[in-house]
């Protein structure tokens, strides 16, 4: 009993089919369910005594405002309402939509809105409109008492989907017998906000020229796996090896492409970025402890080559590390998982041809499982039948992954060692496309930059990460630039303390952020930095977490040029919130200096 032994068994139960049968055909799995029920028990424990009449926590993701133009009328149409109860290997559950009108809106807005009451796991879920994702997300986790939580997404971005009579799917893959109790109660709907002027204006904080760029793709391609199906829409990549892929034909006068990619990770890597070398596995004899170390890489191509990566934000789910760490402030991203974007418009010559075309998607280093699927945002020219392009040229270097091993191994002393991995990646492409907005060329780049240094000590028990990943990238046409910076830092310290053969206490520290700042022609447009510390202790006894506590302190600064700045501060500990600050401060924005200067 150590700290893998622990960490395994608060992982959030997944939705795969398979993978439910791995976990229950393996022992350390098996006993994921049983810590985790059994700090529900306790936890019901705790508050039995209150009375009914409790009213729900409300648990919350902290995330920027939407912004809506002055006097904007609403028009709200409820899509879906439904009782998630035992769904589990049961098809996504379906609505029909119908916009609300014709006129163009200034802001399209999704909202997930639920409760649940008992004994329940995070479960992930997505809801797809014709097949393309809109939302990736975590469920809260129930108490005795019951939850309630709502996620408001900004969906403008699918305008041209959502202007049309559609689908909505619903995919949350939950159990229910008698012990976990929990039913998610949702409702799902979209706002149209109209602008009180006419002719609302459905463009960014990046509006610029050139045409393409600013406003919402005219059409939108799914790279999902059409139903019917028992399961989500996303693909299910399993291990390093795994491709999965669909062909998919664009309308031959296209001119500009963007590749929107979907990622969560689950079961042996929802906690990939703490994940150790296989030599250390191996020489510790810890079969059965997820490896393959703590890089991961989210591979997109097209036709089998490589067109962008993403190396992601660490998004851990409600009950993920220490439950206790997200009640009510919920991580970063686990209600609204972060999206990735890719420019794609330079290999547009090689698409342009009427034929389909195979999309991919892979995860280095991958254990099962990654969902994955992407949304093909294609903007087209309404004055020609065909656009013509070529690729100019494409530097995919490989990404340099360093690893090194520093066991301390003195004899006794086997779990104890640290491991440092650093990787790199340059990544551009450049193509031109000729249409009725003349003859473009587009040049897209990625850097990237990863670093993770994780260090056991106390004979294993005590594990310590510190990950960066810094991520840069952008867009250039000949009058136009999009530069995005953006630094994900880890840190984690977590460890089992006074193991004996009825009880241990658990301790865990973490602090991590999304940070990103987005420039245009070299001029900040927007910015945000969004970090979260915790702390948390809970005293397991045999199967019952007799005691707990969790902390959680949030700083959130955004800013951008139309709007202004928000900052919200917020902290929690036991179910309670200490502050809550709302306002307007401003950050004197220097992330970009630092990440040049590193
Ligand atoms: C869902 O909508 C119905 C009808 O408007 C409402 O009674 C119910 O409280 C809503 N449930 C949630 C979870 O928002
Ligand atoms: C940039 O170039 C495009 C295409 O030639 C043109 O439509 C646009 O107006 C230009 N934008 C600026 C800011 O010059
Ligand atoms: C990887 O996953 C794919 C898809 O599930 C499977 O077909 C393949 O056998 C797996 N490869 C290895 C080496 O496990
Ligand atoms: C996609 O097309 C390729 C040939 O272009 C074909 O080999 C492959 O089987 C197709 N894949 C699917 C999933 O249809
Ligand atoms: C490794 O673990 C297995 C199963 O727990 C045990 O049978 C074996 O003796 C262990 N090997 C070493 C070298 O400790
Ligand atoms: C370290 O942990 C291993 C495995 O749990 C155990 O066999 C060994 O006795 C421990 N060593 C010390 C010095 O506590
Ligand atoms: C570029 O596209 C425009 C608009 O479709 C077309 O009129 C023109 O002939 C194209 N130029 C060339 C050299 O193909
Ligand atoms: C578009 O511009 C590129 C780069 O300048 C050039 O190589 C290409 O021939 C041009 N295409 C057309 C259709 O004019
Ligand atoms: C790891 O992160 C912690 C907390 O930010 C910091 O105190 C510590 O110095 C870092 N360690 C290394 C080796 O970077
Ligand atoms: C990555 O590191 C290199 C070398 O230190 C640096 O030049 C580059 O700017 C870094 N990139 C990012 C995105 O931080
Ligand atoms: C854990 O984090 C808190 C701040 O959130 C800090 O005060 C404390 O010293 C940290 N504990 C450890 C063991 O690193
Ligand atoms: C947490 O809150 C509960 C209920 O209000 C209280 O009974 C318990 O003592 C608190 N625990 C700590 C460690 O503050």
């Amino acid at each position: 009993m150590g700290f893998f032994f622990r960490f395994l068994l608060l992982l959030c139960i997944f939705a795969a089919g398979t993978a439910i049968e791995a976990q229950q055909s393996h022992r350390r799995r098996t006993q994921i369910r049983d810590l985790t029920t059994s700090e529900q028990d306790s936890l019901e424990t705790q508050f039995s005594s209150k009375p009914d009449s409790i009213p729900p926590t409300t648990f919350f993701e902290i995330t920027r405002p939407i912004f809506l133009p002055p006097n904007a009328v609403r028009h709200s149409t409820l899509v879906l309402q439904h009782d998630f109860g035992y769904t589990y290997g049961k098809p996504a559950v379906t609505a029909s939509y119908t916009p609300p009108s014709n006129i163009v809106p200034a802001k399209i807005v999704l909202e997930w809105s639920a409760t649940c009451k008992g004994r329940q796991y995070d479960r992930i879920f997505g809801i797809w409109v014709a097949g393309v994702e809109i939302l990736r997300s975590c469920t809260a986790e129930p108490t005795s008492t019951g939850i309630i939580w709502n996620v408001k997404k900004d969906v403008t971005r699918y305008h041209s989907l959502l202007s049309k009579k559609q689908t909505m799917s619903v995919y949350l893959a939950n159990i229910v017998d008698t012990k976990y109790t929990g039913v998610y109660h949702v409702n799902v709907s979209i706002h149209f906000y109209y602008a009180e002027k006419d002719g609302g204006s459905l463009r960014s904080v990046e509006d610029q020229s050139p045409p393409g760029f600013g406003a919402p793709a005219d059409l939108i391609l799914p790279i999902s796996r059409n139903p019917p199906l028992n399961d989500g829409l996303w693909f299910l990549v399993m291990n390093s090896t795994d491709i999965e892929s669909k062909n998919v034909t664009i309308p031959a006068n296209t001119y500009r492409a963007v590749l929107e990619i979907y990622i969560s990770y689950h079961s042996s890597d929802e906690f990939w970025y703490l994940n150790p070398p296989n030599s250390y596995i191996s020489s510790n004899n810890l079969t059965g402890t997820p490896g393959n170390g703590p890089f991961r890489e989210v591979k997109a191509s097209i036709d089998g080559n490589l067109v962008g990566v993403v190396w992601p934000f660490t998004v851990i789910y409600t009950g993920g590390i220490d439950p206790l760490l997200w009640r009510p402030i919920s991580g970063i991203g686990s209600f609204d998982l972060p999206t990735y974007d890719i420019e794609i418009t330079p290999f547009l010559g090689k698409l342009l041809n009427g034929k389909p075309h195979r999309f991919g998607f892979s995860v280095t280093n991958a254990l099962d499982v990654w969902y994955i699927d992407a949304n093909l945002h294609l903007w087209i020219d309404k004055n020609s039948k065909q656009t013509t392009g070529s690729l100019i040229r494409t530097k995919p270097t490989t990404p340099t992954v360093i690893s090194s091993l520093t066991p301390n191994s003195k004899s006794g002393d086997g779990l104890d060692g640290s491991f440092s991995t650093t990787a790199w990646r340059e990544l551009s492409s450049t193509g031109w496309v000729n249409s009725s907005h003349g003859n473009i060329t587009t040049e897209y780049y990625q850097n990237l930059n990863y670093t993770n240094l994780m260090v056991f000590t106390a004979n294993g028990t005590t594990q310590q990460v510190n990950q960066t990943i810094d991520s840069n990238w952008g867009v250039k046409t000949k009058n136009y630039s999009l530069q995005v910076f953006q630094r994900f830092p880890l840190y984690l310290l977590d460890g089992t303390e006074n193991v004996d053969k009825h009880q241990y206490t658990a301790i865990s520290n973490i602090s991590f952020g999304f940070n990103e700042k987005r420039y245009v022609g070299g001029k900040l447009v927007s910015g945000v930095e969004n970090n979260q510390n915790g702390d948390a202790v809970m005293i397991v006894e045999g199967n019952i977490v007799k005691e707990g506590v969790g902390a959680t302190d949030q700083k959130y600064f955004y800013e951008n040029r139309i709007n202004g700045c928000y900052s919200r501060i917020v902290s929690s500990r036991n179910y309670s919130i200490l502050h809550d600050d709302e306002g307007t401060m401003c950050r004197s924005w220097d992330l970009r200096r630092t990440l040049l200067q590193r």
